[in-house]
């Protein structure tokens, strides 16, 4: 048995294997906005935060956490530190209408987070070699701007 610590909240894991934590999210906890693509932390769809850190969440173990602080996307603004940027950063999504067929986005979302509350404006440059975040719809454009428009809080 471990508990972790999830959107705020202790969480009781049963489970014995040192699984990857994205298992954990999804099999076990039914947090299924972050997604499973590769598998082997190329893609970023399972992109979580760990004490406000983006992580590929396919390639960190049960092992790994520790009492690190686990924000997935159902829960990075509901509270933390991070509230105010990732509900900025959410509204530029909208409003910049991101998402095509919306499968890499939770991971581009909460990518972007980490990003702004780093850099709260991040130039171009800066946006290409954080992001490492594959969209196979090719949404980078858009993720750009939407990153513009979070960082000036329209
Ligand atoms: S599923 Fe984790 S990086 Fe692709
Ligand atoms: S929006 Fe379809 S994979 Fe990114």
């Amino acid at each position: 048995m471990i508990e972790i610590i999830v959107n705020g909240e202790v969480r009781v894991i049963t489970d014995e294997e040192d699984i990857p934590l994205l298992w954990v999210l999804r099999d076990h906890l039914n947090l299924t906005g972050t997604k499973f693509g590769c598998g082997v932390g190329l893609c970023g769809t399972c992109t979580v935060l760990l004490d406000g850190e983006p992580v590929r969440s396919c390639q960190v173990y049960m092992s790994d956490l520790g009492d690190r602080e686990i924000r997935t996307i159902e829960g990075i603004a509901g509270g933390g530190d991070l509230a105010a940027v990732a509900a900025r950063v959410q509204g530029a999504w909208i409003a910049e209408q991101v998402p095509q067929c919306g499968y890499c986005q939770s991971g581009m979302i909460v990518a972007a987070t980490a990003l702004l509350a780093r850099d709260p404006d991040p130039s171009d440059d800066r946006i290409d070699e954080t992001m490492t975040n594959i969209c196979r719809c090719g949404t980078y454009t858009r993720v750009r701007a939407a990153i513009h428009r979070a960082a000036k809080g329209t």
